[in-house]
């Protein structure tokens, strides 16, 4: 992808004032990433499901900063041109102002990310600020927030009755007004994203919030049936690449076990007469 070039704040900015949907998918690894650059996808977060995707926790809660700095490095070698954004993981911000601040630094100067993502509403603002001012691009993301899964009560939609609605409306307005770049609203009825959205002056991302953010996200594994445990409503599979990689993996073994495997284009030879050579080598 020679002629891509870097998305930037303005490009992102650009194409909400242009009402053209902003794309932005989740990814954790080189392999991922080489394929989600080749589809010019605007903005990449390696997010801390990847506790979930890659490392197979029950959850994100273990995700440690470093386990999201050396998955961040890989994804940005994969995706030098995406907008690139590091979750910040369970405990990385809650803390304190000054540690979301070392922890959003850490993303910036050791992965080359271009901003940072946390979860919660008002009570975050502080963080929130903090970051900004400290000259790193922030995004809030709203509504089902796992990281608060308990507090939450499961995997739930939220926001569905009017005073939760509201308080996810002054939410997103809080952080807007604590400097974020932009919000993700994951699983927010679509009408109430709708009015976050229209009162917006940052891009608003939709996960499972409906069709009138100004842009969408997906989780990589839920788009390609590659994550075995569940699959949310939300998510399109757009291929079922766990189908086809078991399936491969079953031909695999059934070749190796009847010897059809390997054929000779794929392995390496040697030339009779060093073979002779050899011979006589060890039979000294
Ligand atoms: O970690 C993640 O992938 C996320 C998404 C669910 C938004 O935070």
């Amino acid at each position: 992808m020679p002629d891509r070039k870097k998305v930037t704040l303005p490009d992102l900015v650009k194409k909400m004032t242009d009402g053209a949907p902003i794309t932005m998918i989740t990814c954790y690894d080189y392999a991922m990433a080489y394929l989600v650059e080749q589809a010019e996808v605007d903005m990449v977060l390696v997010g801390d499901s990847l506790g979930m995707t890659m490392l197979g926790y029950e959850s994100t809660l273990p995700v440690t900063m470093d386990d999201m700095i050396r998955h961040a490095q890989a994804v940005r070698r994969g995706t030098p041109h995406a907008w690139l954004i590091g979750d910040m993981p369970y405990m990385s911000y809650q803390p304190s102002v000054e540690t979301a601040i070392r922890c959003a630094g850490r993303f910036m100067a050791e992965a080359a990310c271009d901003a940072v993502k946390l979860e919660g509403g008002a009570e975050m603002a502080d963080r929130m600020e903090g970051i900004a001012k400290s000259g790193i691009p922030v995004m809030g993301h709203l509504g089902l927030t796992p990281q608060s899964m308990s507090a939450l009560g499961g995997f739930k939609v939220q926001g569905k009755d009017a005073a939760r609605a509201k308080k996810i409306v002054d939410d997103a307005k809080a952080l807007e007004d604590a400097g974020a770049y932009s919000v993700l609203l994951e699983m927010v009825p679509d009408r109430v994203c709708q009015i976050i959205t229209e009162r917006a002056g940052i891009p608003i991302i939709s996960l499972g919030s409906g069709p009138y953010a100004h842009g969408q996200l997906l989780i990589f594994h839920d788009m390609f049936g590659l994550y075995p445990r569940f699959k949310p409503k939300m998510a399109k599979v757009y291929g079922n690449a766990g189908e086809v990689i078991l399936n491969g993996l079953k031909q695999y073994v059934a070749e190796v076990t009847d010897r059809q495997f390997p054929q000779p284009e794929h392995w390496f030879g040697i030339k009779d007469e060093q073979l002779e050579e050899l011979r006589q080598m060890l039979s000294k």
